[in-house]
């Protein structure tokens, strides 16, 4: 769905290139992750102030566990310490939401989450969606899990499971699929990051930045780009027929 200031509803994008930074600076990695959450900050502001509607950042999936634990520590860390100055998102009209599992952090964390959820609902600038502990097939296996349970319960019948249906089970319920994604530090692949809802997205992969060097003005290129793309959605251009 794509507005008509030729923005797009929902961006979507895949934080990567943090160790990458460090390691070129000859720092630790975890300083790639500070610089990274810095960007992410800027990015955040900048995206409410152009009046993008939804914008979801992959944080950490469920694969970033394999990492050493200093780093997932660090990682831990700096989500803590971002999740207490998010109060400050509701003067800013900004709606923030976290889709994965949150079950897997500490108390303290969940709460930080609920109460950064419970504070900014009534915002209506940015929806800023934070993909922490999120996976896209575990999304999709938890659907189907709770689609048998519901069916099993007698609360819907499987000849209802449709494309619809199954959306409303997936964390993203109720908000648009996404129209352009980014990607910057020059992979080429969307590691497990919302497989369902970036099935008619604009792909924009960007292999000279990496993320803590990502800016204001690189979002706006790959704007850009995604404004200079034909969407189809299986269809013809129009003139085409
Ligand atoms: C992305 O940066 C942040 C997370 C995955 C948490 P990386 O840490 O993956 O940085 P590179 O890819 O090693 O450079
Ligand atoms: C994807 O980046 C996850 C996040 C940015 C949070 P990774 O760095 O984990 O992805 P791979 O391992 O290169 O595919
Ligand atoms: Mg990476």
């Amino acid at each position: 769905m794509a507005t008509q200031n030729g923005l797009p509803t929902h961006v979507g994008i895949i934080m990567d290139g943090n160790g990458r930074w460090a390691k070129r600076r000859g720092l630790p990695r975890k300083m790639g992750h500070r610089a990274g959450a810095n960007a992410f900050k800027t990015i955040a502001r900048y995206a409410n102030k152009i009046g993008l509607r939804y914008l979801t950042a992959y944080v950490f999936s469920t694969e970033n566990w394999k990492r050493p634990k200093d780093e997932v520590d660090s990682i831990v860390a700096l989500l803590r310490s971002y999740l207490d100055e998010m109060d400050g998102y509701r003067k800013e009209n900004i709606r923030v939401l976290f889709i994965g599992d949150r079950t897997a952090f500490d108390a303290d964390i969940q709460a930080k989450m609920a109460r950064a959820e419970e504070n900014s609902k009534n915002a209506t600038g940015l929806t800023l969606i934070l993909a922490i502990n999120y996976g896209g097939r575990a999304e999709i296996a938890r659907a189907a899990r709770r689609i048998a349970e519901d069916a099993k319960a007698g609360k819907i019948s499987p000849d209802a499971v449709d494309e619809s249906l199954f959306s409303q089970y997936l964390y993203t319920a109720g908000i648009p699929d996404v129209d352009l994604l980014i990607r910057p530090s020059g992979e080429y692949r969307l590691s497990n990051f919302l497989l369902w809802q970036t099935a008619y997205a604009e792909y924009v992969f960007m292999s000279g930045v990496l993320w803590p060097d990502f800016k204001p003005e690189t979002l706006d290129e790959a704007l850009a780009e995604y404004r200079s793309r034909s969407r189809r959605f299986g269809g013809l251009d129009d003139g085409d027929s």
